[in-house]
């Protein structure tokens, strides 16, 4: 409302269907089950890439299958951040704390480059693995810079060198996390940059949106309903009995995908050729068959397929992780699709500043 006349552009809530970038990075296609980074379908990347060469695919437009990238250095400033954090701190916190420090070792100027997108992008995992160490009462473990990133990181969270098979699952995982179009962290991050301001800025507003729990997700809560079910014969009266008390089946439905999620599919994939799965995958397979029948039954006008938390979950215990560090590893992933979408912002970059239809009182005198 103003004196004037009344505003009467559109507006709509959370931005939903509005175009507020143009990317050549990700393409989410909900009604088909699509998902593309640079026009390569997921699936293909899963199968024949590795994260580094996905994380370079995005940076820079090139596929290189043999691209490589260790974990980076722990400047000492971030050790003694991290050494400083409560021991309850949530690893997400930890890691926007890091990064934060990081920057500010850096002397990061504008423009972004490349050079910034892969530096972040291999010290997270450094700083990630160095909290979880560090809160066990462990010292952190230097990388290896003869290791790929992501076997570097279970290296470095676990002192031991991961076999193919576990390292592989968890490629995949973070080949599948890497990317997913114009979502509330990756709009924080072109947000930020859009400023001029600097990357770590970027990433640790990103971090922060991804800490929310509409965003980041919750895989470790399917591993508590997974839990609660407790065997097959189970699964359809605790199926029913959830959807009666007006309870949402975590790992299913998304905003966008009226198909089935091909990040599940892949991931599926995965955990069912892991050598050492959960026990309950098997469990989690059967829970998954019911519950696409009972959805189906009680929505027949919207599709609630599986989406990518249900086998992230068996993916991330598989290969040795604690459920609370699941949202964080989910971040380590994403920084490859955020640190893309900066350099694309800045490449052709107009600050993003929206406007809002003021709805407060008219102009009028303080009172006396
Ligand atoms: N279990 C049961 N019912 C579900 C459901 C689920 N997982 N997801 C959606 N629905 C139902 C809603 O209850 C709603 O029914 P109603 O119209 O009778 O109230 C209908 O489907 C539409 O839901 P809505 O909340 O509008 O969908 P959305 O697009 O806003 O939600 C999610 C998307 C992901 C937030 C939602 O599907 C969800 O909460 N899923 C469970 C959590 C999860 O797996 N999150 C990870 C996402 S990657």
């Amino acid at each position: 409302m103003t004196d004037d006349k009344p505003d009467i552009r559109p507006y709509s809530p959370g931005l939903e269907g509005v175009i507020a970038a143009e990317t050549s990075l990700g393409y989410v296609d909900g009604v088909a089950g699509r998902l593309l980074y640079r026009g390569y379908r997921i699936g293909d990347l899963v199968e024949r890439g590795t994260f580094p060469a996905v994380a370079n695919l995005l940076w820079t437009g090139d596929w290189r299958p043999g691209h490589r990238l260790a974990t980076g250095p722990l400047p000492d400033a971030v050790l003694t951040a991290l050494r400083s954090l409560p021991g309850d701190a949530k690893p997400m916190d930890a890691l926007r704390t890091a990064v934060s420090v990081w920057g500010a070792t850096q002397g990061l100027a504008w423009p972004p480059t490349p050079e910034q997108a892969r530096a972040v992008t291999a010290f997270s995992p450094t700083a990630l693995a160095a909290f979880a160490r560090i809160r066990s009462g462990e010292d952190p473990i230097e990388p290896d810079p003869s290791l790929d990133l992501v076997p570097g990181f279970l290296y470095q969270l676990t002192g031991r060198r991961p076999d193919d098979g576990t390292a592989r699952a968890l490629d995949a995982y973070f080949i599948v996390g890497a990317e997913h179009g114009l979502n509330a962290s990756t709009f924080a991050a072109r947000v930020i940059v859009s400023t001029r301001s600097d990357i770590a800025s970027a990433v640790c507003g990103a971090i922060g949106a991804l800490k929310g729990p509409l965003h980041g997700g919750a895989p470790s809560e399917v591993v508590e309903q997974i839990h609660t079910v407790g065997s097959p014969e189970r699964a359809e009266q605790w199926v029913r009995e959830t959807l009666d008390r007006g309870e949402r089946l975590m790992g299913f439905g998304h905003r966008v995908y009226r198909a089935y999620d091909p990040r599940a599919a892949a991931l599926r994939k995965v955990a069912e050729s892991l050598q050492h799965p959960p026990e309950w995958l098997a469990l989690a397979i059967a829970v998954e068959d019911v519950a696409l029948r009972v959805l189906a039954e009680r929505h027949p006008e919207r599709a609630l397929k599986t989406n990518v938390e249900f086998y992230a979950a068996p993916v991330l215990q598989g290969v040795g992780l604690t459920p609370d560090l699941f949202p964080a590893t989910f971040a380590l992933a994403r920084h490859a699709g955020w640190t893309a979408h900066v350099l694309e912002q800045a490449a052709d970059n107009r600050l993003i500043r929206p406007d809002a239809r003021y709805t407060g009182p008219a102009e009028r005198d303080l009172p006396t």
